[in-house]
């Protein structure tokens, strides 16, 4: 009997490991090797990444939970998103759209001077007194990436308050950014990936703009 293998399984490629320390010992004799590639460090995995460990081995008697509930909840309250939000960006795609507005702002200073607030916004060095000129014309801005600053989900206007800058960073890049506007799609991903890979993604998607640990259970 032969069993029919789709093409997509036939064509994963088994993960190639590094060399074992123990085949390097019998091949040249070592005795004091410290390894370094493959991801693998030489101090070992952490007293908490350990702890973790032990405390998930006491569960693995029953199967996990498929759908990661625990998990989305934790993210969308990490994010301040409904669960769905993540997963569903990652299904259907979206576009950003933001105008070009260096003529709604006036003179090249004032484009300058928002591109400052902006950057006092996420904390980053800037001039204070270019910043507080720029703040009075962030109304502009504020329609879509809200008065905080802290961006609008609805239309795909990112928040700029934290450490995380799609197109780079700084006053020129910002200034760029407000007098040429920008138009950016993410390809819907529905159909080339299952609900399961769209989670596993949204997890890893979420870890980009958190990089502190999360604390485990
Ligand atoms: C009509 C809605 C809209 C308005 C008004 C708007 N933006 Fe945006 N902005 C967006 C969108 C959408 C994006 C994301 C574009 C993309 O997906 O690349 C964006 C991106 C940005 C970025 C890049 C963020 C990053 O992560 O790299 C900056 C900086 C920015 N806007 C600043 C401003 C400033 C300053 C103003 C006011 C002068 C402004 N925006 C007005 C919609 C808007």
């Amino acid at each position: 009997m032969t069993i029919a293998i789709p093409d997509h399984i036939l064509a994963i490629q088994p993960y190639v490991p590094g060399k074992p320390i123990e085949e390097l010992q019998r091949e040249l004799g070592l005795t004091d090797i410290v390894k370094l590639a493959s991801n693998e460090n030489p101090y070992g995995p952490g007293t908490r990444v350990l702890d973790a460990m032990r405390r998930a081995l006491e569960d693995t008697w029953l199967y996990p939970d498929g759908s990661g509930h625990q998990l989305k909840r934790k993210l969308a309250a990490k994010l301040g998103v409904e669960p769905a939000q993540i997963i569903e960006t990652l299904a259907k795609g979206w576009v950003g759209n933001m105008p070009p507005l260096g003529a709604a702002l006036g003179t090249a200073d004032d484009v300058k001077n928002v591109a400052q607030y902006v950057l006092s916004l996420s904390g980053g060095p800037h001039d204070s007194v270019r910043a507080a000129l720029g703040k009075s014309k962030f109304g502009v801005c504020a329609a879509c990436h809200g008065n905080d600053g802290k961006g609008n989900q609805a239309v795909g206007a990112p928040n700029l308050t934290d450490d995380n800058w799609l197109h780079g960073y700084g006053e020129s890049v910002i200034v760029g950014m407000i007098n040429n506007g920008k138009v950016n799609q993410m390809p819907a991903q529905a159909d080339k990936l299952g609900p399961a890979q769209i989670q596993v993604l949204a997890a890893y998607v979420w870890s980009f703009s958190n990089k502190t640990a999360v604390a485990g259970k």
